[in-house]
This record gives C-alpha cells, sequence and structure tokens, in this order.
C-alpha cells in the first residue's frame, strides 16, 4: 500500500447559518450547498435544532411546546449532542462540509440574549457537548426586527418562537452581533436587507476564500 492510500482524509469545513427568524436564510443555504458542490466538495446540509430522526423529534417539541426555560436550553444542547454523533462530526472526519442552519450562537442569542439565561451556563454547556469544534465561518444575517418580522408569511402558523416579540427578537439581534464581533475571525455579518442577487455574490466571494484556504 502506498503512503497517500494510508493518508486520512483532510478534515471537512464547517460553515453555519445564524440570524432572526426572517432574515432570509434559506435561499441562500441552498444556493451555498450547489456552489460548493459545484467546486467538488461533498456537502452535508443540515439544521438545528434537528439533523437526525432522535434532533427533529426534539426540534418538533422546541418549536410547539412551553417549557421551562432551562429545558429549552438543555434540549437544545440535548439535540445538537445527537447532530454532532451523527452527523456533524462523522461527516467532517470523512473530508465533507456541513452547512448547518444555525449551531450553537443560535443558543447564545435565543436562550441567552432572548430570553435572558445567564450566558455562563450556557458557556457550560457549550464546553460540554462542543469543547474542540468551532464552524469554520459563520454568516449572521443581520437586519431590524421590523424589517424580519414584515417577511414571516403571515398567513401561515407562526412556531413558539416566531411568535415572540419585538424586544425579544431584539435581545436575541444585539447577542449575535456581540459574539460577531468577540469572534471575528469566524463571523461574516451579512446586510440581510439587500437584493438576494447582492447577497448571493457577497457569500460567493467568502466562501470562495475558503474553498482556496489551506486545510
Ligand atoms: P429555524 O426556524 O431557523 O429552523 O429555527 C428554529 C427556531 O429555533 C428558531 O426560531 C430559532 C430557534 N433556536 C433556538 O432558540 N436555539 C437554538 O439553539 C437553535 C438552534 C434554534
Amino acid at each position: 500500500m502506498s503512503i497517500s492510500e494510508n493518508k486520512l482524509p483532510v478534515r471537512g469545513k464547517m460553515i453555519t447559518f445564524e440570524g432572526i427568524d426572517g432574515a432570509g436564510k434559506s435561499t441562500h443555504i441552498a444556493m451555498a450547498t450547489e456552489f460548493v458542490r459545484r467546486h467538488g466538495k461533498t456537502v452535508v446540509s443540515t439544521r438545528e435544532p434537528g439533523g437526525t430522526p432522535l434532533a427533529e423529534k426534539l426540534r418538533d417539541l422546541l418549536l410547539h411546546q412551553d417549557m421551562h426555560l432551562e429545558t429549552e436550553a438543555l434540549l437544545m444542547f440535548a439535540s445538537r449532542r445527537e447532530h454532532l454523533a451523527q452527523v456533524i462530526e462523522p461527516a467532517l472526519a470523512r473530508g465533507d462540509w456541513v452547512i448547518s442552519d444555525r449551531f450553537t450562537d443560535a443558543s447564545f442569542a435565543y436562550q441567552g440574549g432572548g430570553r435572558g439565561l445567564p450566558i455562563a451556563k450556557l458557556e457550560a454547556l457549550e464546553q460540554w457537548v462542543h469543547p474542540h469544534l468551532q464552524p469554520d465561518l459563520t454568516f449572521l444575517f443581520d437586519l431590524p426586527v421590523e424589517v424580519a418580522r414584515a417577511r414571516l408569511d403571515a398567513t401561515r402558523t407562526l412556531d413558539k418562537f416566531e411568535q415572540e416579540r419585538t424586544g425579544f427578537f431584539n435581545r436575541a439581534r444585539a447577542e449575535y452581533l456581540r459574539r460577531a464581533a468577540q469572534f471575528a475571525p469566524r463571523f461574516r455579518v451579512v446586510d440581510a436587507t439587500r437584493a438576494v442577487d447582492a447577497i448571493g455574490a457577497q457569500l460567493q466571494g467568502w466562501l470562495g476564500e475558503l474553498l482556496e484556504s489551506r486545510p
């Protein structure tokens, strides 16, 4: 067997999309997935809460059932633990790229900023569940809460989080921006009020840089 056949695959990259509800992430997640695939990578496109059969069951509870704030945070991290073990870690180890619609920054923004759970408790859960893993790149879709609210489709039933008031989303947005400043090297803040094409072009520029970067 030659040396090259013995080599472990180069670890894949993890990209996360974040932002308050109504920020317009979905279209860009699909476009980014296609873009990275066109560049020859195998991409696992996934979401949180969710991404495995068990985590999707937890998602259903989390989005539709009232519960204690700490229960909510613990279930978010329980579903994340499952998602990491079943999907994210194996994919990265195979050399695949992972694109996730939300990850731990959402827990800081929603349970921490929005609901007011002490940040130190979330940091403890993060240390427990993924002490050595952070996304390589995080796109934070940022826009005023009023604009995001107007975008949420008025004709469909809103889930538990989408029904929250303006103050909740302003606090979530502020926590997202605080984290973007604290962890600036991995965050790219996207002005989500702009047209889809303009945002898409900006994302492709950043994705191109990551595709060209060293493993
Ligand atoms: P989605 O609708 O973008 O898929 O996200 C589901 C909802 O769950 C969204 O309102 C944000 C919320 N959420 C949290 O509150 N904490 C978390 O850790 C995650 C991942 C999502």
